[in-house]
């Protein structure tokens, strides 16, 4: 049902998988000796949060933050509005910040400024997706799983108005679908 509204897979299952345990990998390696908190951004993190941190051997604590910036449509409006906040102090935490794409970079850079204004120690990106040809504010995340052209994409947490996000691949949406 879903897939036919898929014009074309990008990221399929079995890479999202690798891309995973490389990326844990890294951070695993970078991160020896320390206890970070990974604060996955919602809910477009969630996939891929889940298959991440399967791969993070470390000390390591999850929180969440509620945060949208899309309002329905397919260009990011830079309003980013916190949806719900943390549970856990930032103070002196080496916080990993971890999105399902970095697009215009609006967004992470408005929450990595908060992070650091409320204390933390230190704070890095880690995306499954890099969109570098959409930014409006310049930043490079430290982790990027893969670097995507200038599409529109859906699924492994992505949505098109809140759909799609249970795909288990990242695909281009058709896009008859949004221009309905
Ligand atoms: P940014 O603030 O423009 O970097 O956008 C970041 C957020 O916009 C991401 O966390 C996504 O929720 C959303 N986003 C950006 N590009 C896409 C896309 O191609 N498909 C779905 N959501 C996207
Ligand atoms: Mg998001």
């Amino acid at each position: 049902m879903l897939e036919n509204d898929i014009e074309r897979i990008l990221v399929s299952e079995p890479e999202i998988k690798a891309i995973c345990q490389r990326l844990g990998e890294e951070v695993t390696h970078d991160y020896r000796n320390k206890k970070p908190l990974i604060i996955g951004l919602l809910k477009g993190c969630l996939p891929f949060m889940g298959e991440l941190i399967k791969h993070i051997d470390l000390y390591c604590e999850i929180d969440l933050m509620g945060v949208t910036s899309y309002h329905g449509g397919v260009a990011s409006t830079g309003d980013v509005k916190i949806t719900k906040d943390l549970d856990a102090s930032v103070l002196n935490r080496d916080v990993l910040i971890a999105e399902d794409i970095v697009d215009t970079a609006k967004t992470i850079d408005v929450i990595r400024k908060l992070l650091l204004y409320r204390g933390a120690k230190s704070v890095e990106v880690i995306t499954l997706l890099d969109k570098p040809s959409g930014r409006i504010v310049p930043f490079e995340p430290k982790y990027i799983g893969v670097t995507i052209p200038k599409e529109f994409v859906v699924g492994f947490g992505l949505d098109y108005d809140e759909y799609y996000r249970n795909l288990p691949y990242v695909g281009v949406l058709k896009p008859s679908v949004y221009k309905k």
